[in-house]
């Protein structure tokens, strides 16, 4: 299983009576095979999180197309391409994502009370929050959290229902150099179990966990060479 997106594009108008069009995402292909994870750096205002919120399903290319699990999610209903996201894609967004009337814990658990009839995986939420150290805040609500807790809670909450394609969006922002290499490892972890992860980042810690890299720049991709220890899993 893998995300192929093909002749990627995205403008925004801009200016005066918006009479002008910014490109924000220049035509780009990119794939995320399964087993391995892409690291996308680039300056802020290089265009990331819109390719990131593209390849997710959350924001309409102007054109070209995104395939997940055989299937085009622009082409999809809105009510399937969101159940496939949910289902399929695990989406840390940039910035902080929690329901302010939810515990840390319901907040995690969120994936799969939204189209399940299953009983909601309470075990596995635990574990997470376990893995990412916030375990002791699972009764909390969100406003009781430090911007980096908040973080790794949306991290768990993105790796709740093994998602086969995880997509990150700074991960590491604001969170100190321990918790930076225990978020990275469980992305890592999620890549060596079969997923197919890409995070995008600002920062450079990340590509040592890295099969490939990226850099983004005023909107166009380019591939960098494979870093040292790279095929370490693939
Ligand atoms: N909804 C929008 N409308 C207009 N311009 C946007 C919108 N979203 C992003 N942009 C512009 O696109 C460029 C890339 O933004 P973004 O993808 O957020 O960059 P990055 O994530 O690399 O910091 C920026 O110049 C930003 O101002
Ligand atoms: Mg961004």
């Amino acid at each position: 299983m893998k995300l192929e997106a093909r002749d990627l594009t995205k403008n925004f108008p801009r200016g005066k009576r918006r009479g002008q069009i910014f490109t924000a995402v220049r035509p780009l292909d990119f794939s995320l095979a399964s087993g391995s994870l892409a690291v996308i750096a680039g300056r802020s205002g290089s265009g990331k999180s819109t390719l990131l919120n593209m390849l997710a399903g959350m924001l309409t290319p102007t054109s070209g197309s995104v395939h997940v699990a055989g299937a085009e999610l622009y082409s999809l209903s809105e009510a399937a391409r969101s159940r496939l996201r949910n289902e399929k894609i695990g989406l840390v967004p940039q910035g902080h994502a929690a329901l302010r009337s939810l515990t840390v814990l319901e907040n995690v658990l969120l994936p799969s009370i939204l189209y399940s009839h299953e009983p909601p995986p309470q075990q596995r939420a635990l574990e997470l929050l376990e893995l990412v150290d916030i375990a002791s805040l699972q009764d909390a609500k969100p406003s009781e959290l430090s911007g980096g807790e908040l973080r790794r809670l949306a991290i768990a909450r993105a790796l709740l229902l093994h998602p086969q394609v995880v997509l990150a969006d700074e991960p590491t922002a604001g969170l100190d150099a321990d918790n930076t290499i225990k978020v990275l490892e469980l992305l890592r972890g999620a890549a060596d179990a079969g997923a197919a992860v890409l995070v995008v980042t600002h920062e450079d810690e990340a590509t040592q966990f890295a099969d490939r890299t990226f850099s983004m720049d005023a909107g166009t991709l380019t591939a960098q060479t494979p870093p040292a220890n790279a095929g370490q899993s693939a």
